[in-house]
């Protein structure tokens, strides 16, 4: 009999990705390609989006003749992407309006403040489940409407399309220009600020809050259904689920149940808590998103910590400094000092994100001496994201009244050891990686295989799961607490600045 797969596209901030994985979830080949990032002003973060299309067209074959495989051998194709970043792009021609804007890029900082005083703006968070900050979509847009010329008109006369990456993705693979389908799914939309968290369906008080044509709009679908099939780069496949990448780790690493959770570190880090079939609103500085949904079934809800910055600061630190010269480097430079000097670094480049939402915060580094080396700079960088993510457990613990009593973690920073030592000591419990780190692909690929019965059932996903590391906490109290009120210190310091 002939072998079949499920093939995962993931589609990140710096990345393209292509995966395939067999039945027992198990990675069978890989192709990658970046795409460039243009930083044309301080703050403002922007991609091609054509180069990620021509990139998703190369690593899409690489990926099938890596692995030996033809096409017909593909069940099911699942997206995964980065959420937020904004592509407007033409109808007719599917040429982009301007480039896509990322979900980092703070250049609506001035318009969030203004909209937070407008009227309405304290009925948005109940609405959408998500406070007013320059991460999210419909800042951005309502942004690029105003800043464009001619561009309002064209929208409300239909001419031009609204999608994040899965949808331009998917409008591509289906015929772009030449019939393409225009849709989102729940997680994605539910990242917007023009959904409503309840309905499911745009809602007509944020598209006028925000002062979006609907018409510009996908339609919003499940998680998990066949969309369409592929019609360009690789044809015949069914496209048979898309969901924002957080939300595919969470599937990934099978939280599929109230009170589960997983923290991905990539280019930033997110940490999800499944919290089951009612939305529940954060009064800690928590998002509450659409975790996933299962094709007609009830959708799933999560609490969310979301953090700005994480990988990319060892990025900053390799390209931005210069001091290391690949990521991995610089868990052996951490290495040479025993601990940070005294030295803090936050990492405020998109504001501050979850639990202070803070648009307007910049980075500082606290503590600095002449006895500081880059040794101590490395640790901090690294340290600067458990520190974050003991913020964002504490935000949720505090939420969800329970808690945390280990972290399920994975993406790439976990292969650093010296990191996940340290987020196991200042969140004083284990954190445990499964064999599969790939999980924001693997969980793009479980909901597309479950889609079309490649998968049976949830609990048969579960059984994939695998635990491959752990590690256990082993500071001292004293020290923990002490450490924390100084990173916090650091933080306060990100607030008082002003440009
Ligand atoms: O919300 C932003 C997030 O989806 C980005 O994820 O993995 O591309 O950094 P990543």
């Amino acid at each position: 009999m002939v072998q079949r797969y499920v093939m995962a596209i993931d589609q990140g901030t710096t990345s393209t990705r292509c995966i395939l994985f067999d039945a027992r979830g198990r990675l069978v080949s890989v192709a990658q390609r970046e795409h460039q990032q243009h930083f044309p002003r301080p703050g403002w973060v922007e991609h091609d989006a054509v180069e990620i299309w021509r990139n998703l067209g190369r690593v899409v074959p690489q990926a099938l003749s890596d692995a030996g495989i033809e096409a017909g051998q593909v069940a099911a194709l699942g997206i995964a992407n980065q959420r937020e970043t904004t592509v407007l792009w033409d109808r007719r021609t599917g040429v982009p309006v301007g480039r896509a804007i990322v979900w980092q890029d703070t250049r609506t900082d001035g318009m969030v403040d203004q909209l937070a005083r407008e009227p309405g703006a304290d009925r948005v968070r109940r609405l959408c489940g998500l406070p007013l900050a320059t991460y999210f979509s419909a800042p951005r847009l309502r942004w690029q409407l105003e800043h464009t010329p001619g561009l309002r008109e064209r929208a409300e006369r239909g001419e031009v399309l609204f999608g994040t990456i899965e949808t331009w993705l998917i409008w591509n693979l289906t015929g772009g220009p030449d019939g393409g389908v225009h849709v989102t799914d729940v997680t994605n939309a539910s990242r917007t600020m023009l959904m409503n968290l309840r309905t499911l369906s745009w809602d007509d008080e944020l598209l006028e809050f925000f002062d979006v044509p609907r018409v510009m709009l996908p339609e919003i679908r499940s998680s998990t259904e066949v969309y369409g099939t592929t019609s360009r780069v690789v044809p015949g496949i069914d496209i048979a689920a898309a969901l924002g990448d957080q939300q595919a780790a969470l599937f990934g690493q099978t939280c599929f149940a109230p009170g589960e959770a997983k923290c991905t570190y990539g280019t930033g880090s997110f940490l999800l808590l499944n919290t089951g079939t009612t939305p529940v609103l954060s009064t800690h500085g928590m998002l509450t998103t659409v975790g996933f949904r299962i094709g007609d079934e009830p959708a799933v809800y999560a609490l969310e910590g979301s953090i700005a910055v994480t990988g990319s600061l060892v990025q900053w630190f390799r390209d931005g400094l210069g001091l290391i010269s690949s990521a991995p480097e610089i868990e052996t430079l951490a290495r040479t000092v025993s601990d940070n000097g005294g030295c803090y670094i936050v990492p405020a480049f998109s504001g501050l994100f979850a639990p202070h939402w803070h648009s307007e915060a910049r980075g500082v580094i606290a503590g600095l001496t002449s006895y500081i080396t880059k040794g101590h700079l490395a640790r901090a960088v690294l340290e600067a994201t458990g520190w974050q993510t003991r913020e964002v457990v504490e935000a949720m613990n505090a939420d969800s009244g329970l808690a945390l009593s280990t972290l399920r973690v994975d993406g790439g920073m976990t292969a650093d050891n010296l990191l996940m030592q340290f987020v196991a000591d200042v969140l004083d419990v284990p954190v445990v990686r499964p064999m599969v780190a790939e999980t924001v692909s693997l969980g793009a690929a479980y909901a597309a295989g479950l889609s079309v019965g490649y998968w049976p059932d949830l609990e048969g996903l579960r059984r994939n799961w695998h635990r491959a590391a752990q590690w256990l906490p082993e500071m001292d109290l004293a020290r923990r607490e002490r450490e924390y009120a100084q990173w916090r210190q650091a933080v306060a310091l990100t607030f008082g600045w002003t440009r």
